[in-house]
């Protein structure tokens, strides 16, 4: 039944956005998103005179009142936790009861497991205490993240804790963002970020110790990071490791390490009531946003938190939310307590995301709408309702398209499991999950499938090799890739030229891994030196790794559309993005230039940041820029040169199918080809994302000849 459900996706999601097109009066909303959305939803105060008995929400997810309403009296749960100080909250947390034996049990072994509920204080109060026990003195505390928003805010967090500023004392790093300094003793990164340290120093000699954080989640990173902390623990008496997991598969990580000791932080959890659907429900946003209005009218004091799969169906949700809540308060006299809706995603901006840190203010509800980022990696008090829908998204290789795709699936039972403790921790909540028991006992795995087993692994293996592993299949993974997973990122790092007939690593591999990029990105900048074009492909490179810098506000599409007309090279969206660039630096990289021309001046500063430090990179390689002026031909066949695997011929009018295995591929709506007044008969793309149909992202037309030159194994004249 899961299955099933989560192909079809969600009706109400379609609705909306449909809606939304042509609802243009109620679009101010989306301006306000985020940062005012609750503002435009509340009334002044909450009554207490309104039965909840007689509210019904019908069918329609309207609701309806049938004569006097009573609300539940709604008390701010912030009340709680308003007048600690900081030093009384961290004292309040659980682990701070076994801090002595914490660092005992770090003291006497190299290798520690520890086992703690989301929120107990692992990620906060682990790396203070160790630096209070005096680990700085020979090096630095590292703590991985799988996640980059938890990475971020816990540094905030703890240099908050610990009275510096962020970057002084504390400090975090992402990928292309270093808010670390000479003085960093506590560096919270994401585990890629240390992934990469090690291609530059193996032993990792500037760490005394490494937390490896949220191990439980498996990300691809934290896997190959297990088999090679494995090797330094090996090779240095002097480091220590420490591997926390918010569940219980404490046994697997220990067995890893040959039996070291697993401890446990003990929990302080309430009980959750957990409540199922009776039925398979066919439409789980639709159920959820009808659980949530249900919950806020008659349930008793206590903040929401909602688990959907994505961005779409988080903002849609929000949106419906809202309008009910609008009825509700035009179609009753009484005034209803405020609902104080939170998106909360990884794409959001990071100034939107701590908001869902923020307090409702007295007699309002919070309610958050969440990706499974909520799961473990944050931790928001005071919830006490949590609506799962039981699936998420997941990252997956589909052979189809020949690439990771991010695929709605049905959670594990672990996942819905944390899921439900979010709804414990201020005091006894309540879980509805909006699938039956059955599905959870029979449908659900046990527990995630590793990212390593379901995901390309190109980047894994350029590392690998460079760290002069030669036999991937040798490798000490935790669970070992699929043998056909490791085989075809081989076969595809062969394509670019990265691996040699015999998977050896050649010299275009060897420095395409000095780059934070994919493989392909990392050949077109590698290319460009080749084809003397480095500066201009460079800025490709940048815009391609941040999310797209044209905006399109939902209430003034045409115009927004018609500003970015104005940016197209009809023959290629990668130049498009390079005249957007080139245009912005022409105009001395101005933010009111941005606005007045439709596109995000957060997106473009971000392209510049990356850009510079990718230069840093060429610099160190000695690697000189070269320009190719304005004949943009030759940057055509370097991407050309670089995406040739990805390349499509045309098979009808506006109808494409990928050369190699004829799968068919539409122009997206926003291409620039769309201007070029006839449809090439070649292109290469970035890459294929999938919809409603497959669509190729940021497409390129290309000379067939080019093909035939750059792609010998696949084309001939
Ligand atoms: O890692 P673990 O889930 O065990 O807990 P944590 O992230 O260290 O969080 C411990 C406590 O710190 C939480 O209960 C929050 O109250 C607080 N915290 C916060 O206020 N802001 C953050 N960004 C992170 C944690
Ligand atoms: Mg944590």
């Amino acid at each position: 039944d899961m299955a099933l459900i989560s192909r079809k996706g969600s009706a109400l999601v379609r609705e909306i956005h449909e809606k939304q097109k042509r609802d243009k009066s109620r679009q101010r909303f989306w301006e306000l998103a985020g940062s005012k959305l609750g503002d435009i939803l509340g009334v002044e105060k909450s009554v207490d005179e309104i039965d909840a008995d007689t509210v019904v929400v019908g069918e329609d997810g309207e609701v309806d009142f049938k004569g006097k309403v009573r609300f539940s009296q709604h008390l701010a749960v912030s009340d709680f936790t308003k007048s600690k100080t900081i030093s009384q909250q961290r004292q309040n947390l659980p682990i701070f009861s076994v801090r002595d034996e914490l660092l005992q049990v770090v003291r006497e072994n190299q290798v520690v497991v520890i086992i703690g509920e989301t929120g107990s204080g692992k990620t906060t109060q682990l790396t203070q205490y160790l630096y209070e026990y005096g680990y700085t003195v020979n090096g630095i505390i590292g703590c991985t993240q799988p996640r980059r928003v938890a990475a971020m805010s816990v540094a905030k967090r703890v240099s908050e804790e610990m009275e510096t500023e962020l970057g002084d004392k504390v400090g975090y790093a992402i990928r292309f963002e270093d808010a670390t300094g000479p003085s960093t003793v506590i560096k919270y990164m994401t585990d890629g970020v240390l992934l990469r340290e090690t291609l530059k120093d193996p032993d990792l000699e500037k760490y005394s110790i490494i937390l490896m954080d949220e191990a439980h989640e498996r990300s691809l990173d934290t896997d190959v990071l297990f088999g090679i902390l494995k090797k330094v623990v090996a090779r240095r008496r002097d480091f220590k490791l420490i591997v926390t997991s918010a569940t219980l598969n404490g046994e697997k990580f220990s067995n890893f390490f040959g039996g070291i000791p697993i401890f446990h932080i003990p929990g302080r959890t309430f009980r959750v009531q957990i409540c199922y659907s009776k039925t398979p429900c066919e439409d789980y946003v639709e159920a959820a946003i009808k659980q949530a209005m249900t919950i806020h009218i008659t349930g008793a004091p206590g903040d929401m938190l909602i688990f959907l799969t994505g961005q779409d169906e988080i903002e849609a949700t929000c949106y419906a939310l809202s309008e009910r809540m609008e009825q509700l308060i035009s179609s009753t006299k009484q005034p209803v307590p405020k609902l104080l809706i939170l998106p909360i995603y990884s794409q959001l901006p990071a100034d939107l995301q701590t908001k869902i840190f923020q307090k409702a203010e007295d007699g309002a509800r919070k309610c958050i709408v969440a990706t499974n980022i909520a799961e473990t990696s944050l931790t928001i008090d005071g919830i006490f309702y949590v609506i799962d829908t039981g699936y998420g998204k997941m990252k997956v290789y589909n052979h189809r398209m020949g690439m990771d795709a991010l695929q709605v699936f049905p959670i594990s039972r672990a996942s819905a499991d944390q899921r439900a403790g979010r709804a414990g921790r201020t005091g006894p909540g309540t879980c509805y999950r909006l699938y039956t028991e059955n599905a959870y006992e029979n449908e659900m795995l046990q527990s995630p499938v590793p990212e390593i087993q379901r995901t390309n692994l190109g980047n894994v293996v350029l590392l690998l090799k460079s760290l002069k592993i030669q036999n991937l299949l040798d490798f000490d993974f935790m669970d070992p890739p699929p043998q056909d997973n490791i085989l075809n990122s081989m076969y595809q790092l062969w394509l670019l030229g990265a691996l040699n007939d015999v998977g050896d690593l050649m010299d275009l591999g060897r420095k395409m891994v000095k780059f934070p990029l994919d493989p392909a990105l990392a050949k077109l900048l590698l290319m460009g030196e080749q084809l003397e074009c480095l500066n201009e492909v460079l800025t490709i490179v940048s815009m391609l790794s941040v999310p797209s810098v044209f905006f399109r506000p939902k209430d003034r599409e045409a115009e927004s559309d018609a500003a970015r007309e104005k940016f197209f090279v009809p023959e290629s969206d990668h130049l498009t993005l390079l005249n957007v660039y080139q245009q912005w630096k022409a105009n001395e990289y101005r933010g009111d230039w941005c606005n007045d021309h439709f596109l995000q001046v957060k997106g473009l500063y971000k392209a510049r940041e990356v850009r510079s430090q990718l230069l840093d990179i060429l610099k160190t390689l000695k690697i000189p820029l070269t320009y190719c002026g304005p004949d943009w031909d030759v940057v055509r066949k370097t991407i050309c040169s670089a995406y040739f695997h990805n390349a499509a011929m045309l098979k009808g009018i506006g109808q494409y199918v990928n050369c190699r295995n004829r799968m068919p591929c539409n122009l997206h709506p926003t291409s620039a080809l769309h201007g070029l007044g006839y449809t090439p008969d070649y292109v290469v793309y970035h890459e294929a994302i999938l919809t409603t149909k497959e669509y190729m992202q940021c497409v390129t037309a290309v000379e067939p000849h080019w093909l035939a030159e750059l792609g010998p194994m696949f084309f001939s004249v």
